[in-house]
């Protein structure tokens, strides 16, 4: 199966490396992957680990993301895109292991796709708990009925926060404190539709049912509260056009104006 599978081929070939200069962290990489029979069951491992917890324990969780990624394979092909985005755009990242082993916003996002499918199949007590503990655990509150795409980078993600009714399309970069809300004067559909290719700085808050046209470049620490215009750059509170976009802002991380 690795063979056809290069993103698991690739991580067990780091993890083996690291494995043998790393003494101490020896168990936690033969644990967390190379004991392991697929990318799937990976992930199941290091994430219960994280959010297991006295009121759902660590064996209960694993068994539920093994059976749900095992069962929904469009969620492998989301983590998948999302592993080769970090690596290519998240100038810390050194290959695929440091996603899998440490990157909470990683682990954050995969959590979440696990709530969503729950809470697509009607199962939604178990997926507000699932919210809750990503939330205690890894400071990322998406809301399980979100809408995200593949191919996404949470960068740092300490308190990212998405709302219920946001959809973030595919290849989106996202930094820490960065809110997708609402603006508190609106019911229904109230959060905010982010098109492909987009880069939101850090602590950007994003509010209302406002659309970020694709390739936008939202600056660190504005406040947007209307819509933005496709190869644009915002910026400011409130936020305002500074600029135009060449290229694909996601994807390079360039925050120059
Ligand atoms: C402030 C807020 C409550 C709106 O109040 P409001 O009195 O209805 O304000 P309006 O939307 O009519 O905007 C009035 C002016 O304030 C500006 N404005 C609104 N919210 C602003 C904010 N957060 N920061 C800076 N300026 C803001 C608007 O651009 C507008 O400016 P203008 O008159 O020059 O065009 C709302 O925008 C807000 O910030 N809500 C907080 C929501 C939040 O924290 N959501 C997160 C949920 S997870």
């Amino acid at each position: 199966m690795a063979g056809g599978d290069p993103v698991w081929k690739k991580l067990r070939e780091e993890a083996t490396a690291a494995a043998g200069h790393e003494p101490v962290l020896s168990e936690l990489i033969h644990m967390s992957i190379l004991d392991c029979d697929s990318l799937e069951s990976s992930l199941a491992f290091r994430i219960s680990r994280k959010l297991g917890h006295h009121a759902v324990a660590e064996p209960y969780l694993h068994d539920l993301f093994e059976e749900i990624l095992k069962a929904n394979t469009y969620i492998g092909e989301q983590v998948r895109k999302d592993i080769v985005a970090i690596d290519q755009r998240d100038p810390a990242s050194n290959g695929f292991l440091s996603p899998v082993l440490y990157f909470k916003g990683f682990q954050a996002l995969t959590a979440y796709r696990i709530g969503h499918e729950l809470w697509n199949q009607g199962r939604r007590e178990m997926a507000l708990y699932l919210q809750s503990i990503i939330s205690q655990i890894f400071a990322v509150d998406i809301h399980p009925a979100a809408r995200i795409g593949s191919g996404i980078l949470f960068d740092h993600a300490t308190s990212i926060v998405i709302g219920e009714t946001a959809v973030v399309e595919d290849h989106v970069s996202i930094l820490h404190e960065v809110t997708l809300g609402g603006t508190g004067k609106e019911r229904g559909d109230r959060h905010p539709k982010v098109r492909h290719g987009v880069l939101i700085g850090a602590g950007a808050k994003i509010l209302g049912n406002v659309e970020i046209g694709q390739y936008a470049r939202i600056g660190a620490g504005s406040v947007v509260l209307n819509d933005v215009p496709a190869h644009v750059t915002v910026a400011g509170v409130p936020a305002k056009v500074v600029g135009k976009v060449e290229g694909d802002p996601a994807a390079c991380m360039d925050h120059n104006i």
